[in-house]
Order: structure tokens, then sequence, then C-alpha cells
């Protein structure tokens, strides 16, 4: 039996879909954007270059099934015969896939909400087939909404009296409430990351929006922020493996986790520190009063007619500014006690993935698979890698 798994192939996806592939000898059944299975070989490559060589990639490849689709489409946008072997075969759920724009209401409603109806449906029907073993939820602990200063409990009922901080966390939100409406007979877990940047054990990433914010601001002379307001950032590996671990973990008593840093959340006054001195840079000085009125700024630039950098850099801090205003923190106690470890602060890496991203240009510079990998004698789209 497989695991059916959408976003295997984002970022922080590409970490569970690499925990699955060393750490357990599943089957994995991968939604790809990908027309056939060569693209989807190639999608895949350019997600786990991260973690591995081209030729334990290629060595992995027969576990996978590459399932062609589209979140927004109808029945997922998986061909019928497809549809079916999924119903037949998959054991379990693990929805990643997302629209992680913070500002187009359109791309969450879509990618989201669409996008998750479709696989809770999906999953009823495997439900209906055969039990389910579990259907985990990747969402993000900006469901608990705007709360300042608070330190928000794993087991918090969702609060739907708070503001939500935009249309990204809204929407998931409400991924998770349908997912505990309509898939109450089946053992669900909702795994929620914090803001993840950057492996603690190496610079290199594929993700660089929240590094490039940084990254902007560290070059400011002043940073518009409270030194004492914490931020919760969590390392992709621990969170990554985390989602795929607790996926497969049997023994889970609960069905909510924090994948964040927790009360161990570093402040802006020391996580600035560690950059600085990690890129050699002078301290910057800090004007808290000004996060309001830059969050006005951030505003305007994002909405600018044209595309431009100002518009993007408005993007990208009106997403940044209101998480870091908020002071909020996501307890992790479960997590950390479920997983056995704890995440890495980001004061002890971020300088890392922050010069990584710098000196490429924050861009990734994906590889090719290597013309060497031979591939003729991998089967065809569809596979059926088990009985
Ligand atoms: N990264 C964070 O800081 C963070 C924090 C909290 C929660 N999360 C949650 O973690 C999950 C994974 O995020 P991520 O960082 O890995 O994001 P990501 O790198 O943008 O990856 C998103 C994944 O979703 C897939 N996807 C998006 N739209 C799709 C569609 N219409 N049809 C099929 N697949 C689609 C993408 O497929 P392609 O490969 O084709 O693009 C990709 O595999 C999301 O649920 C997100 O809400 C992330």
């Amino acid at each position: 039996m497989a695991i059916f798994i959408t976003g295997g192939t984002g970022y922080l996806g590409s970490y569970a879909t690499e925990w699955l592939l060393r750490n357990t000898d599943h089957e994995l059944a991968l939604l790809v954007r990908a027309p056939d299975y060569d693209a989807g070989v190639e999608r895949l490559w350019r997600s786990l270059q991260l973690h591995m060589e081209a030729d334990e990639f290629h060595r992995h490849l027969d576990r996978i099934c590459f399932i062609s689709g589209d979140l927004r489409e109808p029945s997922l946008g998986i061909c019928a015969a497809d549809y079916d072997w999924l119903i037949s075969n998959a054991e379990s759920v693990l929805h990643a896939a997302a629209s992680l724009n913070l500002r187009s209401e359109r791309a969450c409603v879509n990618h989201n909400l669409r996008g998750t109806l479709s696989v809770i449906k999906l999953a009823r029907a495997i439900q209906e087939d055969h039990p389910l073993r579990r259907f985990s939820l990747v969402s993000t602990v900006g469901v608990a909404g705007v709360s300042p200063h608070a330190v928000v409990m794993e087991d918090e009922p969702l609060d739907w009296n708070r503001s939500d901080f935009n249309a990204y966390t809204r929407t998931k939100k409400f991924c998770e409430h349908m997912v505990r409406e309509l898939l109450s007979d089946v053992p669900c877990v909702y795994l929620r990351p914090s803001s993840v940047i950057g492996d603690s054990r190496f610079g290199e990433t594929t993700q660089f929006d929240m590094l490039r914010a940084i990254c902007v601001l560290s070059e400011w002379p002043i940073v518009p922020f409270d030194p004492q307001i914490r931020i919760d950032i969590v390392n992709a590996d621990w969170a990554g493996h985390g989602i795929a671990e607790l996926h497969v973990r049997e023994d889970l008593t609960t069905e909510t986790f924090h994948l964040s840093a927790g009360t161990e959340s570093r402040t802006i006054g020391e996580i600035a520190t560690a950059i600085s001195a990690g890129l050699g840079k002078r301290m910057p000085r800090f004007a808290g009063g000004l996060a309001g009125p830059l969050e006005g700024v951030s505003d305007l630039l994002a909405r600018l007619p044209q595309r431009g950098p100002l518009r993007r850099i408005g993007t990208l801090l009106s997403g940044f500014v209101p998480h870091v205003s908020a002071d909020m923190v996501y307890d992790n106690v479960r997590a950390v006690r479920a997983l056995g470890t704890a995440p890495t602060p980001f004061t002890s890496y971020g300088a890392k993935p922050c010069a990584y991203a710098k000196s490429v240009g924050f861009e990734f510079p994906h590889r090719g698979l290597p013309e060497t990998l031979d591939l003729s004698n991998v089967p065809p789209i569809p596979v059926r890698p088990m009985a």
C-alpha cells in the first residue's frame, strides 16, 4: 500500500519525501504537476537534489508512483485509472500542497480551499474502500490568527473571532475545519509549522522569500522593529522530517502538533546580532515605532499596478511585517516530546542560509539530471509498484 502525498516536491515537502524514502520502505504516490513520467522525475529531482546525489535518487525511483494532477482541477485532475488505483492502494494521505501566496485571495481559495476539498473527497472514497490509516494535513501556526504577545498552545481550538493575518492563513484555517468536519471518522493529524527558514546543517536552500526579507532588513541602518519581539522560526530539517515521522508514527495520542521554536524562539535583537556577526556586518540600530508605518508603506508598494522591484519588496515585507510585529510564539511541547528532538535555534545557524541566499542571488542553481543517469529501465507512468 502507498502513502499518497501532495506537495512532496515543495520545499518542506521535499524534506518529508526524503525522510520517507530514507527511513521507511513505504511506496510513495506523489501528486505532481507534470504531464508524464519523465516530467515527474525531473520535477522531483529539482526538489530532492537539495538532499541527495543523482545515484541515490535513481535508486529510490522504483518506490515512487507519479500521479499527474493539479489541486485546482476536478478530482485533482487525476485520470480515472490513477484515481481508482489510489482508492484501492492508498494506506494514508499526507496533504502538504498549498499556495503560500500571502496576498492573493484567489490563489489561496483555488489551491488551498478547492484543492483541500478535492483531497478530502479522495480520502472519503479511500475510506469507503478500506480504512485509511491516517490523514495528515500540513497546516500552519498562522491558523491561530492574530493575538499579540501570545504563546499559542497546541491544544487550543481554532478561534473564529480572531483576525487572520492574511488570505493564506484564513484559507489554511478553513482547510483544518473542513478536514475536522468531513473526515471525523478518519484518524487525522494537523501539523503546523511556524516560519520555516533554512536548514540547520547546511546553507543551501531552495526557498528564499523569508531569507530575502531578512537580508533586505539587514541592509538597513535602522531596523524598524522592537528588538525584544520574538519571532518563531523553525529549521526545515526538523520541521520537514518531523512531518514525515509524525505521519508514519503509530503511537500518537494527540492530533495537533506545532512544528515551531515555541518558547525557545529568539528575539529580533538576538537574531540581528547573530546574523550581523555571521555576515561580518555592523549591528543595526532599532526603532520599534517604525513598524506600523513600514506595514502601511509595504502594503502600498505591494499594491502597485506595475510589477517591479518596489512591488516585490512591498509584497515581501507586507507578508513578513504583520507576523513579526505580532510577537507570537507557538508552544511545541507535544511535537518535541513526540519526536524526541528539539528544533535548532535560528541564531545558531541563520547566518549560513543568509550568506548562501546572497551568494546565489536568491535563486537555487538547479542541476539537470546527469546524462549518465539511465532511466531506460524505469517503467513509464502509470507505475503500479505493489500488489
Ligand atoms: N514554508 C513555510 O515557511 C511554511 C510554514 C508553515 C506552513 N507551511 C505549509 O507547508 C506546506 C508546504 O509548504 P512549502 O514550504 O513546501 O511550499 P512550496 O515550496 O511552495 O511547495 C508547495 C507544494 O505544493 C504544490 N502545489 C502548489 N499548488 C499546487 C497545485 N495547484 N496542484 C498540485 N500541487 C500544487 C507544489 O507543487 P510544484 O512542485 O508543482 O510547485 C509544491 O510541491 C504548505 O501546506 C504550507 O502551507 C509552510
